[in-house]
């Protein structure tokens, strides 16, 4: 069995944390896919560019994917990406500082909320709380937040069936949007 790990959000850990990795099991190696990429660390979302590790028996097969898929990354995308990768960490220091305010934002907010229970958030820019002492699934909370609140979240079972009774909030956003957004689910759960 091969184990694809998506260790995109590898620098926005918080608290001095530091990302469980499948790369700390050398005896994996051979039977592991890690994918990475720019797009969280950097910002860089658009420029669709990422890079991933792969098993040496599978580089061939792989290969022959890419190319005949995507082709290559033109060499702009591929010169920003060694702007970025040579330069100094200070905007993910800076990034990572607002996500914790952001964070302590929406957990507070989330747990003030009746009927919703949300753990603190370990790493990247999303939290993920059980709705469903508020009478509704993830589904119908999500629905409701949106044509009530104008609050777009995601249900849980984005992520899989056992997440039915949970809903996933991003905070990348800023924190006027965010507190706007916790007041406006506040008079919709009345
Ligand atoms: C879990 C996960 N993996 C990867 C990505 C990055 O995707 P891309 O490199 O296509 O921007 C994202 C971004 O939304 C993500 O949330």
């Amino acid at each position: 069995m091969t184990i694809l790990s998506d260790e995109i959000y590898s620098r926005q850990i918080f608290d001095g944390k530091e990302m469980p990795t499948f790369f700390n099991y050398p005896e994996l190696r051979e039977r592991l896919i890690v994918l990475e990429g720019w797009s969280k660390a950097y910002s860089m979302t658009g420029w669709r560019l990422g890079w991933s590790f792969w098993p040496k028996n599978l580089v061939e097969h792989v290969n022959k994917l890419v190319i005949n898929s995507v082709s290559c990354v033109n060499a702009a995308a591929q010169f920003a990406g060694i702007a970025a990768l040579d330069g100094p960490d200070d905007s993910i220091k800076e990034m990572m500082r607002k996500f914790s305010i952001r964070r302590k934002l929406i957990h507070e907010g989330l747990n003030n909320l009746p009927g919703v229970e949300c753990s603190l958030p370990g790493g990247a820019f999303y939290a993920f709380p059980k709705v469903i002492g508020t009478g509704m699934n993830g589904a119908e909370f999500a629905k409701k937040c949106m044509h009530e609140a104008g609050v777009a979240i995601v249900p849980g079972t984005a992520f899989g069936k056992t997440a039915k009774d949970y809903v996933r909030f991003s905070f990348a956003a800023s924190s006027d949007n965010i507190s706007q957004a916790l007041e406006k689910i506040k008079k919709m759960l009345g």
